[in-house]
């Protein structure tokens, strides 16, 4: 981490929603344990939040607030927000004046254990009504535009997460029990067995300390995303799906810009139920593991929203996502053990749909 003291000045990012609930404690405590006691009075631009504003409009808004600051390459931007905050705020940066440095303070569960480590920066994606594509493709392709870019910082501080609503943070849960779960035994059995009410905690803020450390090891690795990164779509294959049929739905009722009604980790998390399924079946995964996975599910999540008459769209999307398709069939990443996952594996359409309906029972 680069000592953010080095940067002439100092801009930052952040969303309506996070202005309120956590600039003071940024302000009062983060500032000074980090020595930025200027930080207070830095220019700020407040955006409103949300997904459906992960747009180009947006990162308009931050190009032309750094060039009326006449921010230049030694200056710094710090993103203070959920993913969608440090993904703009690391793609606006690092396309500025052809590269100004930015620090990522997370705010959300999901962005300090996912979103703000791996340098990936960017924005959604709707062709303008002028262009060839958009009769063809008139729905937002997300993260389409971007780039990598690491973050000079990614401060982390859990008692951030002490205003995010419950479902907010059960989204990031999922993501962190995904790291687990491609870990080890011993990191998946400390987190399925954590109190949620302890959020707060030392121990919990070391347990996002592990997830991080994990992603970092993963990204680090691989970190233009060619091989080794694709362990971390497990659950993803079948939870990008549901979250597509969501989006869908939500389409149907003509909204300018639909969003899921549910935060991309609780699909992630029917993802994990439906793969480690699968990862049985087709790689040994333990039957205690898929169990384990479902009670959490239960028990937090709910029942996935989806029901057998949507099998078929469902798997009409995983044949359509080229990341998990090769050939016309449909790979995932599987696992043949916690800690053991396998790449790539070939899923044939009469396993997914019996993976769903395993799902849809619980
Ligand atoms: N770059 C990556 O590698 C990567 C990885 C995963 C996800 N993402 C991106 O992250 C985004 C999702 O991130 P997210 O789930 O953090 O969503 P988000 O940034 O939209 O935040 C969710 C909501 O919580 C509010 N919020 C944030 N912190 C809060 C706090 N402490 N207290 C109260 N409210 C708070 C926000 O204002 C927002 O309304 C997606 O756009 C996704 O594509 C990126
Ligand atoms: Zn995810």
């Amino acid at each position: 981490m680069r000592d953010l003291k080095l940067y002439s000045r100092i801009f930052l990012l952040t969303d309506e929603q996070v202005a309120m609930c956590c600039l003071p404690v940024v302000f009062s405590k983060v500032a000074c344990e980090l020595h930025l006691p200027q930080m207070a009075d830095a220019p700020t631009l407040v955006l409103p939040a949300g997904e459906q504003h992960k747009n180009l409009a947006s990162v308009q808004q931050i190009w032309d607030f750094l060039f009326a600051h006449q921010a230049t390459r030694s200056d710094l931007l710090v993103n203070i927000g959920g993913g969608v905050i440090c993904d703009m705020g690391g793609f606006a940066a690092s396309t500025y004046m052809r590269g100004m440095a930015y620090a990522n303070i997370p705010t959300t569960l999901l962005a300090m254990v996912d979103a703000a480590t791996g340098g990936k920066t960017g924005i959604d994606y709707t062709p303008s009504p002028h262009s060839p594509s958009s009769s063809l493709s008139p729905f937002t392709l997300k993260n389409a535009i971007g780039v990598f870019a690491e973050p000079v910082a990614t401060i982390i501080r859990p008692e951030l997460l002490s205003t995010l609503p419950s479902e907010q943070l059960l989204s990031g849960w999922a993501e962190m029990l995904k790291h687990a779960l491609l870990q080890g035994r011993e990191p998946f059995a400390e987190l399925i067995d954590f109190d949620m009410q302890q959020i707060t905690s030392p121990a919990f803020g070391e347990l996002i300390r592990q997830s991080i450390a994990f992603k970092q090891s993963v990204t680090q690795q691989d970190p233009h995303d060619k091989g080794l990164r694709q362990i971390l779509n497990l659950g993803h294959t079948v939870g990008h799906a549901i979250e597509a049929l969501l989006i869908e739905r939500s389409q149907q009722s003509n909204i300018p810009h639909p969003t899921s009604p549910k935060p991309h980790g609780y699909c992630v998390m029917y993802g994990l139920v439906a793969e480690a399924y699968l990862s049985h079946a087709i790689c040994g995964l333990p039957a205690e593991v898929v169990c384990a996975l479902s009670r959490m599910m239960c028990q937090y999540y709910g029942a996935a929203p989806i029901s057998c008459k949507d099998f078929e769209p469902l798997v009409q999307h995983m044949l359509h996502d080229k990341k998990n398709t090769q050939q016309g069939c449909i790979t995932c990443t599987l696992l043949e053990d916690i800690g053991r996952p396998l790449t790539a594996q070939a899923v044939t359409i009469a396993q997914l749909r019996e993976a769903l309906e395993y799902l849809c029972s619980l």
